[in-house]
């Protein structure tokens, strides 16, 4: 057996997209986007707004059929549901009124359990303990949610995702409302789980600064157009600078990486020129990296 064949045993590969394209309206928001995670990892899916990083997590689950490509998870064709994908969605309306506590919440994560079995009640109060435990929000489990900081209830939305034990975890933008403190805890959690339980993650972020420490791998969306490769690959102020299309600085500081772009042409902070895609759909130049 080669030493790859070993290697693959030893992390699985858990998502595999495939060349895949999504046209909406007419419009093309994802071109030909190809990626692969194994068990363990965390990937960074980074991109500015309208980048397509939602769109492209809605084909992962399902939701949204690509105009082209596959989407393998642990090596099948995604299935239209599977309990092996867990989601923390972009927006999560939590009305404050609503009596729920956060062990209630992390609980309903339970139901449509992958085998269809449901767990006895001290059964299922055990699994939300150990799970409100993992991502460290004991003390918050009897607060009712809508009483909970940003921070917290992003804890208990990633121990409602995680309780049915999924293989991959897709978190859509979970560092948007957090400040600096709060999102270092939650990537350091997340990057804990990814390694412990060897779930395979998958988070996007207009920025990939507060990844850094933790990133295995990164895709970089514009355009439509997907670049990825490990951290250390991308990460570096040449890759960085002909994807940005302007100035990128990648700086080691006090053993930290750090990415600082210098001001655009007309003074303005980056869009990433050469991926640009005009609304009404023209698309700009090519990929600067190869995909993949
Ligand atoms: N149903 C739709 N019909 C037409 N265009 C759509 C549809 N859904 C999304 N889009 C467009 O696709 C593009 C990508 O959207 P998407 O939500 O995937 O971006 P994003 O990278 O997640 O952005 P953000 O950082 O703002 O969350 C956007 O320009 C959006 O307007
Ligand atoms: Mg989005």
């Amino acid at each position: 057996m080669s030493y790859h064949a070993l290697e693959s045993l030893g992390t699985p590969e858990i998502l595999r997209v495939d060349k895949v394209s999504v046209t909406l309206s007419g419009r093309q928001i994802l071109d030909d986007v190809s990626l692969a995670i194994q068990a363990g990892e965390f990937t960074g899916l980074i991109g500015p707004n309208g980048a397509g990083k939602t769109t492209l997590l809605r084909v992962i689950l399902g939701l949204q059929r690509p105009t082209a490509g596959q989407v393998a998870i642990l090596g099948q064709p995604r299935a239209r549901r599977t309990q092996a994908i867990g989601y923390v969605p972009q927006k999560v309306l939590l009305d404050p009124d609503m009596p729920m506590r956060a062990r209630d919440l992390v609980a309903l994560g339970l139901d449509g359990h992958r085998y269809g079995i449901r767990l006895p009640a001290n059964g299922r109060a055990a699994a939300v303990r150990e799970m409100l435990h993992a991502v460290d929000a004991d003390r918050f489990s009897d607060a009712r949610v809508g009483d909970l900081s940003g921070g917290e209830q992003q804890r208990v939305l990633i121990a409602h995702a995680l309780i049915s034990r999924p293989r991959l975890l897709l978190l859509d933008e979970p560092l948007a409302n957090l400040d600096l403190r709060s999102g270092q805890e939650v990537v350091a959690l997340l990057a804990r789980i990814a390694r412990e339980q060897q779930i395979a993650v998958l988070l996007s972020a207009h920025e990939m600064n507060p990844l850094l420490p933790v990133m295995d791998r990164i895709v970089y969306l514009a355009g439509g157009r997907a670049a990825s490769g490990a951290t250390g690959e991308v990460v570096t102020t040449e890759v960085l600078t002909r994807l940005y299309g302007h100035r990128v600085d990648v700086l080691h500081v006090h053993g930290r990486v750090l990415v600082v772009a210098g001001p655009g042409p007309d003074g303005e902070l980056p869009v990433p020129a050469e991926f640009g895609r005009h609304p009404a759909g023209g698309a700009s130049g090519g990929n600067p990296l190869e995909a993949g």
